[in-house]
């Protein structure tokens, strides 16, 4: 059966992407989703400096799904690059396009860490503006309100002028109006939207009245 689909001017095999997190930590991984009929693969968010993340407990599955709070681990964008570039490699025969995913804590960030991942071409590049686990160091997400949002959309947009790679805005589900935000950051150039992040919760150990991730 065919199940091609046609997205920011690329074919994808099938409709079905992978979303960036810990599938998206290693090139095997990347490239395992891909044989297994992912029509496109997301890499795991990385940000300006590598980050150990939060400890464990960070993610369980909890009878109707995971719940995380991986806390943003990742190796930084220098060293991410190597792994991207890599990734591409493999994919590029299967004709799986290659997400990478950035992150930062701040617009001059972005537009810098855009620029550092771009080496390694990857097909497209999602902004991740939504993680909601790391609240405490960041404060509100960039994805908690319009102009926010559309000020990392420009400043990720202005990094990758001097190349062809589409910019997918990643949004968060607990705002007021996503829609208001979606429309804000299409203004601002985004070429596509990931929708959505992480939905807030808190699994409870009914045994001890604690939370069972280790990051409340
Ligand atoms: C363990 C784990 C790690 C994740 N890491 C990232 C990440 O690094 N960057 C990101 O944008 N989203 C990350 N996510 C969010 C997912 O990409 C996805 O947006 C979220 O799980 C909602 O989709 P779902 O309801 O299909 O799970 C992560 C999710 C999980 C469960």
């Amino acid at each position: 059966m065919n199940m091609q689909i046609s997205f920011l001017g690329r074919t994808l095999p099938t409709p079905l992407i992978l979303a960036s997190g810990i599938w998206g930590t290693t090139v095997s991984l990347l490239t395992r989703a891909a044989q297994s009929s992912c029509g496109a693969v997301t890499a795991k968010s990385c940000g300006p400096a590598p980050r150990a993340g939060h400890v464990n407990p960070s993610c369980i599955e909890w009878g109707g799904g995971l719940i995380n709070a991986i806390g943003l681990a990742n190796p930084g964008a220098e060293a991410e690059v190597a792994l991207l570039a890599k990734a591409k490699r493999e994919l590029t025969p299967l004709g799986v396009p290659l997400i990478a995913s950035i992150f930062a804590g701040t617009y001059a960030e972005f537009g810098q860490v855009a620029a550092t991942v771009a080496e390694a071409e990857p097909d497209f590049l999602e902004v991740n503006i939504s993680c909601p686990n790391v609240g405490s160091e960041f404060g509100e997400p960039f994805a908690g309100n319009p102009e926010s949002a559309a000020l990392v959309t420009q400043q990720v947009k202005r990094a990758l002028r001097p190349t062809n790679i589409p910019v997918i805005i990643k949004l968060a589900p607990n705002v007021p109006s996503i829609a208001r935000i979606a429309r804000a950051v299409v203004e601002a150039g985004a070429d596509a939207l990931c929708v959505i992040n992480t939905m807030p919760g808190m699994v409870i150990d009914l045994e001890s009245g604690q939370p069972i991730l280790a990051n409340r």
